[in-house]
């Protein structure tokens, strides 16, 4: 794992945006993997502000992360909506090469299968972004996700659903369930960036950073991982030594 500390969310924002740009650039047709949050929607708006400049989007595949099981493409709340709302919608993709979990699939295992399959049809991802959630989690590989673990059906922790629910009128509004890439889909990718900002991330970086690998700490995979940009501001770095 390589580490970039920038001196901010907006530096951090334009490094990735920078990565992203530089991928699209060399292979038009890249496989990009896209996480929803809070952490890259300045990155979001650098990716608009290329396409303004000229960047093309309309070779790009893309494969989500995870979706809430249960919330159809058009709730608010759904990540196929944040996708649309916060970048697709924005630049020249095409509709038929984005691939997001489908929350409301007549039958979500059956979909996880193809969801795994279908990423490997295209090649495989490119690059993947990666957030980091408070207990650990990568995607919505909760604490003690296998390393083998391939996109599928898993329970949200209280955690989780406690961080989330500032986007639901109340917890009790929030999934309790949710499809994900599963750790080693994550892994197979070509390349990947871990975005992280802000104080409340920072005893995870340095977990991530010092500590050893354990399905307890499930970022803690990407160790394993070739090809990984840990992309922190100073605030999520404030705990390394
Ligand atoms: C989102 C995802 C999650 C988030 C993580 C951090 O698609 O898979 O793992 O990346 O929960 O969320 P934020 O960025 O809101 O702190």
């Amino acid at each position: 794992m390589q580490l970039i500390i920038k001196d901010n969310y907006k530096e951090l924002s334009k490094e990735a945006a920078k990565i992203v740009i530089e991928q699209i650039k060399s292979k038009p047709n890249s496989v990009i993997g896209f996480a929803t949050g809070d952490t890259p929607l300045g990155l979001y708006k650098e990716l608009i502000k290329a396409h303004k400049n000229g960047l093309d989007f309309s070779q790009i595949i893309t494969f989500n992360l995870d979706e809430y099981l249960g919330l159809p493409d058009s709730h608010g709340q759904s990540y196929n909506y944040y996708m649309w709302d916060k970048l697709f919608n924005h630049i020249n993709i095409k509709k038929e090469n984005v691939n997001i979990p489908d929350g409301t699939a007549f039958d979500p295992e059956k979909f996880c299968e193809e969801y795994e399959a279908k990423i490997k049809k295209s090649g495989g991802i490119d690059l993947q972004i990666l957030g980091i959630g408070r207990n650990g989690h990568i995607g919505f590989n909760e604490s003690g996700s296998k390393f083998n673990s391939r996109t599928r059906i898993v329970n949200l922790t209280k955690q989780t659903r406690k961080d989330n629910a500032k986007f639901f009128e109340d917890i009790n509004n929030v999934p309790v369930q949710a499809i994900t890439m599963g750790i080693s889909t994550i892994l197979k990718s070509k390349k990947i960036i871990l975005l992280a900002n802000g104080k409340e991330k920072a005893e995870n970086i340095r977990k991530l950073m010092n500590e050893s690998k354990t399905e307890k700490f499930p970022a803690s995979a990407l160790k394993d991982h070739p090809n990984t940009i840990i992309l922190v501001d100073k605030d999520a770095a404030s705990l390394l030594d």
